[in-house]
């Protein structure tokens, strides 16, 4: 249905889980991937499963010099996924620590934030971005308070965002529960 031949896309979290498999349908779809993860090991061994036009950077997204450098280092691309995890923040609210919640969005909503801004001077005009969101943003599950709010936040960014970058497109997939590491 797609061909994605001659379209540079950085996968951001995508050593694992939804990322790399979105990075593996992206490759064989045609598209020059580079995907980007904090542990060079897991990152080689995603890679080593792409074809051969496929790149990858470590890099730890939280961190604003390593990211930034990262971004000049990849240069012009037409898309940006991000699917970095999080995984602090839920449980019951009564008992949660909020230095845990804190913890999920600064692992989470903050550099899928900065990416997105730290991208715009190498993202093609014509070109999108997709950030992963949950299901916990819009579903109503005891426990979940937290995890809401964070995914929410994510996904509050894109229908602004959708109207101030367009032409771009700016989405958010918003998952329910998929067996990853
Ligand atoms: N799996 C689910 O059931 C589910 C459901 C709803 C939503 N989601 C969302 O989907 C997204 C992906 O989840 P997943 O289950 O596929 O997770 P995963 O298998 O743990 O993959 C997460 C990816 O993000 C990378 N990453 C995490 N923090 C990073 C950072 N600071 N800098 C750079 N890379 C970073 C990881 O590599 P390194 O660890 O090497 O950095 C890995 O490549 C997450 O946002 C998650 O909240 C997942």
């Amino acid at each position: 249905m797609f061909d994605f031949t001659g379209f540079k896309i950085l996968v951001a979290g995508g050593s694992s889980g939804i990322g790399l498999a979105t990075a593996e349908l992206l490759d064989r779809l045609g598209a020059v991937v580079v995907v980007s993860g904090r542990d060079a090991g897991k990152l080689e061994a995603a890679r080593a499963r792409l074809g051969a036009k496929a790149a990858a950077l470590a890099f730890d997204a939280t961190d604003p010099a390593q990211r930034r450098d990262a971004l000049a280092r990849i240069g012009a691309f037409d898309h940006l996924v991000a699917c970095l995890s999080g995984g602090k923040g839920g449980g019951p609210f009564a008992g949660l620590a909020l230095a845990d919640l804190r913890a999920g969005f600064e692992a989470k909503f903050w550099p899928h934030a900065a990416l997105v801004q730290d991208s715009l001077p190498y993202l093609s005009a014509t070109g999108s971005i997709t950030l992963v969101s949950a299901i916990s943003a819009r579903a109503s599950n005891p426990g979940t308070a937290g995890l809401s709010a964070l995914n929410a936040a994510i996904e509050g960014l894109v229908r602004p965002l959708a109207v101030e970058l367009r032409p771009r497109r700016v989405n958010a997939v918003s998952p329910g529960v998929v067996d990853t590491p």
